[in-house]
């Protein structure tokens, strides 16, 4: 099996005045690719700090990321940009839609970047899966929270990533539809050889995932 990403001894510290928070204590964490890996813990235990870690978005205090066996954490953050274009999509707490863009400009966008072609089938296949299908014109601010978080599922699908991170994917969505969404990532996540890795309360959600590890103060932990 491939490794997709990959967490060597990394630490995350916050300085809080004179105190050091030690967010994430020293962790090694490796995502194959089809594996749908999910992360819970209590509150403020370390779960996005390690996501977003993973994906980049923050530095680790000591320790390295690899993406594709690919030292990724030490990168430029021009370079990390490129490859995070190609190879990650994030389904974050924020949600990453851009203010200025409809919903279908948001897709779009993506391949004016990358200068290929709309892929008009698959869009759709994703709206339809998460009910935007009625809100593709509508402008981020126009929509209520749950359906800014599908948006952003279906922005994070669209142009295939092979890594996707989801931070509490389910957490404004009504049951049907939170299944659909976990549904719909396993499914991706077994056909295309994605590594997905998601932050969750929802222990109905587990069922569905390869892995489940636990974060408790800092501390990621396999659970059985
Ligand atoms: N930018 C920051 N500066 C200082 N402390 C931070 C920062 N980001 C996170 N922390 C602290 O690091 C710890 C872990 O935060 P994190 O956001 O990773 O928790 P979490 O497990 O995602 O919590 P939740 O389930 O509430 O989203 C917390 O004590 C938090 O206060
Ligand atoms: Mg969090």
């Amino acid at each position: 099996m491939k490794a997709v990403i990959e967490m060597k001894n990394v630490t995350k510290d916050f300085l809080q005045g004179d105190n050091v928070i030690k967010a994430l204590k020293e962790t090694n964490f490796v995502a194959y690719e089809g594996e749908l890996i999910a992360i819970v813990g209590p509150s403020g235990s370390g779960k996005s700090t390690f996501l977003t870690i993973l994906g980049g978005l923050q530095k680790p205090t000591t320790g390295k990321v690899l993406l594709n066996g690919q030292p990724f954490s030490e990168l430029t953050t021009n370079e990390k940009s490129k490859l995070r274009l190609d190879n990650m999509g994030f389904i974050l707490q924020a949600s990453n839609l851009i203010p200025f863009l409809t919903v279908s400009e948001q897709m779009v966008l993506y391949n004016k970047i990358t200068k290929s072609k709309v892929n008009k089938a698959w869009m759709s296949e994703l709206f339809e899966k998460l009910g935007v299908e009625k809100l593709k014109h509508k402008y981020p601010n126009e929509l209520s929270g749950g359906e800014r978080q599908r948006s952003a599922i279906v922005k994070a699908l669209y142009h295939n990533p092979n890594v996707i991170f989801a931070d509490e994917p389910t957490a404004s969505l009504d049951t049907t539809r939170a299944y659909e969404v976990v549904k719909l990532l396993a499914r991706e996540t077994k056909a295309q050889k994605k590594a997905t890795i998601m932050v969750t309360h929802d222990e109905r959600m587990l069922e569905f995932c390869d892995k489940v590890y636990v974060i408790v103060d800092g501390v990621l932990s396999l659970r059985n």
